[in-house]
């Protein structure tokens, strides 16, 4: 088939790849005309395992192009995917939709047979009844379909993600774009994936609520976790204890830092403001987004205490500063809130992380980047661990730090307290 993916971002360069690794025809496609030219040189903007191999592979094969010509890449498409980002507003309530809209009317205006125009992007409830209208302002209504096919993977995960997700959610009651996108799932399908048609609308809610709810999940084992510390329980074995229940399960039943990247933050914020606007209290989700803001500031008390206050020239290394492993994405890390707010304090900052230096903290006296984990580590006070990289699972503390009386301070449990104590070293967890 031939596809088009608009914005060339996580999730339209990822899915863009895969498609066509599958056989289509894709054009993806982006205002980013560095982005563009980048990519057109074999050069990929973001961190993804596996995808450096998949872009040029389909890139040399011809089945994948780039472009930055939406008007051309529209009209030679059957199905257009709309990828682009639907950040919170600058006032801070619900998502901000214009990037939609305008692409929504850039596409009104190449339309001469049918084609199914899809929001992959995150997006509000109505978001696509919203769509219809603009594209039908220019554009008789028997030649598009808006369908709401919400996007599920996680990044780092990508790829692994979009060959065999748990489910495809395809919203729409056209029944010749369901048969259409139901064709170009095939592949995915037969390999286990299950294909859900519902409504536009609902397909639109799940997205959201299914974000929601995993954001509730974190901040609930991070709430356990603050028990835990103070009745001297180890979190990690009310994550197992609790997680072999099949009716929870274990994933994203990990206490740590306040969740953080492109979507939760974003997602449950714009989730309340929809309620909000249909009079709808959800109560639930707004006391998550209090407790996940104010995870930032307990963790942050707790690095006071472990320093015993004493926090003027300490020299603290950060271990992976992203808001996950796998990912160079830096969007909400909580290491945004923690790393200036220690600096303030006098304390002075080394990182490493395995992708690479972050234009967040160039401009900011007292941060240094560290080209390896051994010069990161080498002279720290503290090490926080802020990242569960594979690269930070098995560091000889004892080799490598040269300050004797260092301390560790692991957000993310990598290392057993138990052993720790064993080293002689001055471990502390989350919720331990
Ligand atoms: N990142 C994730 O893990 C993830 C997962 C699932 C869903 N989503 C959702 O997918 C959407 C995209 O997220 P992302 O992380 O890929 O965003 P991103 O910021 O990485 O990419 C968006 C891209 O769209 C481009 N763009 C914006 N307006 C454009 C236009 N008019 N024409 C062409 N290109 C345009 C931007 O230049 C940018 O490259 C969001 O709604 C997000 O919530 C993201």
């Amino acid at each position: 088939m031939k596809l088009c993916m608009i914005g060339t971002g996580y999730v339209g360069l990822v899915s863009g790849a895969c498609f066509s690794d599958l056989g289509n025809n894709v054009i993806c496609v982006d205002r980013d005309q560095k982005k563009v030219n980048d990519l057109k040189k074999g050069i990929i903007p973001i961190y993804e395992p596996g995808l450096n191999e998949l872009v040029l592979k389909n890139y040399k094969n011809d089945r994948l192009k780039f472009s930055t010509d939406l008007k051309d890449s529209v009209s030679k498409s059957d199905i257009v995917f709309i990828c682009v980002g639907t950040p919170t507003k600058k006032n801070g309530s619900g998502a901000d939709l214009s990037q939609i809209y305008n692409v929504a009317k850039e596409i009104r205006n190449s339309i001469s047979r049918f084609k199914i125009i899809i929001t992959k992007s995150t997006v509000s409830v109505t978001t696509g009844d919203e769509i219809e209208k603009i594209i039908s302002q220019k554009v008789p209504k028997k030649l598009f379909s808006v369908v709401s096919n919400p996007e599920f993977l996680r990044e780092g995960e990508a790829i692994r993600d979009f060959y065999k997700p748990d489910r495809i959610i395809i919203g729409t009651s056209d029944k010749k774009s369901n048969k259409f996108l139901r064709t170009l799932y095939s592949p995915i399908i037969s390999r286990g994936a299950k294909y859900i048609n519902t409504t536009r609308r609902a397909a639109e809610l799940i997205k959201y609520a299914s974000n929601a709810f995993l954001a509730t999940k974190i901040t609930f084992i991070n709430e356990m976790s603050n028990l835990c510390e103070k009745i001297n329980v180890n979190v990690e074995d009310i994550s197992i204890g609790m997680g072999l229940d099949k009716r929870i399960g274990g994933r994203f039943l990990r206490a740590g830092p306040a969740y953080g990247g492109s979507c939760f933050p974003k997602d449950t914020k714009a989730i309340v403001t929809t309620g909000d606007k249909y009079k709808i209290n959800l109560s639930v989700i707004k006391s998550v987004i209090k407790s996940n803001e104010n995870r930032t500031s307990l963790l942050l008390k707790r690095i006071e205490v472990i320093l015993k206050k004493n926090i003027k020239n300490k020299k603290i290394c950060f271990l992976g500063i992203t808001f996950k492993a796998n990912t160079d994405d830096m969007r909400d890390s909580s290491s945004l809130t923690m790393i200036p707010s220690l600096i303030k304090k006098g304390a002075k900052i080394n990182y490493f992380d395995p992708t690479g230096e972050k234009v967040d903290f160039k401009k900011l006296k007292n941060v240094k980047f560290s080209a390896n984990i051994n010069s990161a580590v080498k002279n720290a006070d503290l090490i926080i661990i802020h990242t569960e990289w594979n690269d930070f699972k098995t560091i000889d503390f004892k080799k490598e730090v040269k300050n004797k009386k260092f301390m560790i301070f692991d957000m993310r449990n990598i290392y057993s307290p138990v052993k720790m104590k064993e080293l002689q070293i001055k471990y502390f967890g989350v919720g331990c």
